[in-house]
């Protein structure tokens, strides 16, 4: 068996099972070291929002290397790129004016995120205002921080009682929780509320109706710091916008974000900062630093990159590709819902979607017979199989994905 040790895997079963191996990406499908073509009813891990194999983005990075690869954005340097990134950021974030840190991938911006609200609170005179709530079935990837907010129990097991003090868990669906729970720890001991708008890793879960102007609501009224983590909603995933926090009229005080960014073409993830909490850092004469930063925030080939992947999802029109297949994914897999080993199908919110299976078990076998269908999937949550294509797929090629589970469910 080869070296490496996959995230995310049991990896005596992928001893036993073997490696699905890809060496080729275009559009919509990838191809496996046999020659097989699969549909990617995935974009990756969430990411691959313009298709595969795009010129536009190799291109990009291969002359921003050629010119300045990287240098750093520590203290006043940066590279130009860098900065035109920032700017076209502040653009298009959910709330004008804002601030943007970049980062390497989703677990750094949320870690971004979380030490920025504790210190924000610290700067604003409350420094006891510490606690981080999270909701249950909550992914926020696998730093520290991230994994004490999520809300996927085996994903924070084993590593002792407490990862980071002072977190909290709320029900994903009910803002009388959050409220239940901000009162009984006191507002003025919490710091932020992490929300997902559509939970993603965790299963897919559209949010319940005015569910996110509810908690919205809820934070503003204690002044709990509202942080809308969009690594996988964000730059278009959800539809009609760059953001969901814009079409839920959300104005987040941070937005974390990574993988739309780049399309994931290359590692990089950003958070946006609106002024209320960036403000006391940009302070004249303040002295105040925010001690905290990595060595490829900003890095100025990923930087290339996204504002390539931006300039390809503004020039073909993705925004409005991601609303349509809102509707196309509803259509095509709302039917399966009927189906005996089919527990529900989650739809509805933006290009992502699950069909959730009745034995939970049966989700990693379904992965491997979808492959033999051509279709390359994987599973979330407990036995949830993922939907979120590049916002280039058509609507034929997403029935044909839902006719090849469904062969799959009947066989
Ligand atoms: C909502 C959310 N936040 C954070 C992360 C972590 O991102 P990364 O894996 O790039 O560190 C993910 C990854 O899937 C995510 O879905």
């Amino acid at each position: 068996m080869g070296a490496l040790w996959h995230p995310f895997s049991d990896m005596g079963a992928v001893e036993r099972g073997g490696e699905f191996v890809l060496s080729r990406g275009e559009g919509v499908h990838v191809w496996d070291t046999a020659g097989t073509r699969y549909l990617d009813a995935t974009a990756g891990l969430w990411f691959t929002n313009v298709g595969h194999g795009r010129r536009e983005l190799a291109d990009a990075a291969r002359d921003q290397a050629a010119t300045l690869a990287a240098y750093s954005t520590f203290g006043d340097v940066a590279p130009e790129v860098t900065l035109r990134l920032a700017e076209r950021l502040a653009g298009i974030a959910p709330v004008p004016g804002s601030k943007v840190f970049l980062t390497s991938g989703g677990s750094d911006s949320v870690d971004t995120a979380a030490k920025l609200a504790r210190r924000y609170w610290t700067e604003a005179g409350q420094p006891q205002r510490r606690t981080l709530i999270g909701r249950q079935h909550a992914y926020h990837g696998m730093h520290f921080a991230g994994t004490s907010l999520g809300g996927i129990a085996p994903n924070a097991d084993g590593y002792g009682d407490v990862l980071v003090p002072e977190t909290a868990h709320v029900a994903w669906d009910d803002p009388e929780d959050l409220r239940a729970t901000i009162e009984r720890i006191g507002a003025e001991n919490v710091a932020a509320f992490f929300c997902e708008p559509v939970i993603g890793a965790g299963g897919v879960y559209p949010p319940p109706e005015d569910y996110l102007t509810s908690v919205r609501k809820i934070c503003t009224e204690s002044e709990v710091l509202f942080v809308a983590d969009e690594v996988v909603t964000g730059f278009g995933r959800i539809g009609g916008s760059w953001f969901a926090s814009t079409r839920f009229g959300l104005e987040p005080d941070m937005v974390t974000t990574a993988k739309g960014l780049t399309s994931g073409y290359i590692p990089m993830g950003a958070v946006l900062v609106a002024p209320k909490v960036a403000a006391p850092f940009f302070e004249p004469d303040a002295g105040r630093w925010f001690r905290h930063g990595y060595t490829y925030s900003g890095h100025a080939v990923a930087a290339a990159v996204a504002l390539a992947n931006l300039d390809l999802v503004e020039a073909e029109g993705l925004l409005d590709e991601a609303a349509r297949l809102e509707r196309t994914l509803a259509d095509a897999f709302d039917p399966l819902a009927d189906h005996e080993r089919v527990a529900q199908v989650r739809s509805g919110t933006g290009a992502v979607a699950a069909v959730q299976l009745k034995d939970p078990a049966a989700a990693a076998p379904f992965v491997k017979s979808l492959r033999e269908q051509g279709v390359a999937t994987r599973a979330v949550g407990a036995g949830g199989l993922q939907l979120s294509p590049a916002f280039v797929m058509t609507d034929e090629q997403v029935h044909e994905l839902a006719d090849a589970f469904r062969r799959v469910l009947d066989s």
